[in-house]
């Protein structure tokens, strides 16, 4: 009975053990074990340092705790007396003392050294906005700072906002890789933490204060080079350097909402696209740029054609702005660049909404294998944000807005509907 038991126990446990590991994926899209970029691999280094420590502490107070348990146990028929009990050692307890300062001290310093280290942002001259940024519009007091990007939490999406470039975007935050970046982070309801596992993370958002800290995807030249030990001419160097990034940086990050923030807190995801200059340069004139009207029509003349004779704006897209405009009062928390009536802060920023490769704050995802977006998938999942969104994301404002929401019109929006605004978001390229 006794032996039957002891094995139900082993049983067990290593079923426990077998369904732990399992949780072991290989996948390493957030994984904080494989870095890209100064911020993460310090909070690597420093986690390591910790978990060393731990584990030797664990090693030399486990053998001593196995082995007095097996060499002083009771045996059976045991006569041996009681050995003499003893109170104090001042040597043991002076030496424990002292083990433990010692192993703080071993712990405290990396750990001061890696909260400075994240806290201050390097000033540097390559990632000073003057030094690879090809748009136009800059101040020259803007060219000398470091690109600074607003992150704003909301229950349960992100804005992020460039306030030197003047545009705002949303879910989706696009980086030029190797770049030192600030963010001020805040929130516009409850605390929020951003996380972006291989990048850098976590700091929270917390309503009424801004938080900063820097970010950077990939190494500085200098970093770099050191690493490396590459050498060679000044061109040479930046030309290996551009393929460093290019082969190992650019990339599609993933990140999440990392403090307990309200019913959809784990679906409050966002991904981040680290690019080349060049490619973020471009990003941010189309952003600027905004979109035409359907059938490239000047947004005066669409307009005023839909006030007088809205039944002239015929076919799919043209209806399902109409309806984005009036019906679904999607303009009244949406801006779309471009669009002058559309214009909505409350919500996401729907600008290039059709190139970016989820939605829903990256909760219903679209992206291909080959990292294209699936249109296919895409429409369907435009069609289920809007048909049901408090089944996507419980308890979001998209549904309910005290009156405001799609879940409040009267009549609620039918698939046809459904169907042709999706259609229209998905001209939002
Ligand atoms: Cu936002 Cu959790």
């Amino acid at each position: 009975m006794k032996h039957s038991f002891r094995g139900l126990i082993a049983l067990v446990s290593s079923l426990i053990a077998l369904a732990l590991l399992a949780g072991c994926d290989t996948n390493t899209r957030m994984s904080t074990f494989d870095t890209k970029g100064p911020i993460a691999e310090a909070q690597l280094d420093l986690f390591m340092v910790t978990v060393w420590v731990s584990l030797f502490i664990f090693v030399l107070v486990g053998a001593v705790y196995i082995v007095a348990m097996f060499k002083f146990r009771e045996r059976k028929d045991d006569d041996r007396p009681l050995p003499v009990q003893g109170h104090g050692n001042p040597l043991i307890e002076i030496g424990l003392i002292g083990a433990s300062i010692l192993l703080l001290v071993i712990v405290a310093v990396p750990t001061l050294r890696a909260i400075w280290y994240t806290h201050d942002f390097p000033v540097t001259e390559e990632s000073k906005l003057g030094a690879w940024y090809q748009g136009e519009g800059l101040s020259a007091a803007e060219e000398d700072q470091p690109l600074t990007i607003r992150v704003e939490g909301y229950q349960w999406w992100w804005g992020f906002a460039y306030p030197q470039l003047g545009i705002t975007s949303a879910n989706e935050l696009i980086i030029p890789a190797g770049k030192a970046i600030r963010l001020e982070l805040r929130s516009k309801d409850v605390i929020h933490s951003f996380w972006l596992p291989r990048i850098a993370g976590k700091v929270d958002l917390i309503p009424g204060r801004s938080n900063g800290m820097w970010i950077q995807a990939g190494d500085s030249i200098e970093d770099w080079q050191a690493k490396t030990d590459a050498t060679g001419s000044d061109e040479e160097l930046r030309v290996a350097y551009a393929s460093y990034l290019q082969d190992e940086i650019h990339n599609y990050y993933y990140g999440q909402c990392a403090e307990y923030c309200g019913d959809s807190h784990a679906r409050m995801l966002f991904r981040a696209s680290v690019v080349s200059d060049d490619e973020f340069t471009s990003w941010v004139s189309e952003i600027k740029t905004g979109h035409q009207a359907p059938n490239d029509m000047a947004w005066e003349d669409w307009y005023a054609t839909n006030d007088e004779s809205p039944d002239k704006l015929t076919g799919d897209i043209n209806e399902g702005l109409q309806l984005f405009m009036s019906r679904g009062k999607c303009a009244t928390c949406h801006a779309v660049n471009g669009n002058p009536r559309a214009v909505g802060v409350a919500g996401p920023n729907l600008t290039k909404l059709a190139s970016r490769q989820s939605v829903a704050s990256g909760w219903l995802n679209h992206r291909a294998e080959d990292g294209s977006v699936d249109v296919e998938q895409q429409y369907a999942n435009f069609f289920k944000w809007i048909k049901e969104p408090n089944t996507v994301k419980p308890g979001n404002l998209m549904w309910k807005a005290n009156g405001g929401g799609i879940g409040e019109l009267d009549e609620l929006l039918t698939d046809d509907e459904i169907h042709k605004i999706s259609l229209y978001l998905q001209t939002l390229k």
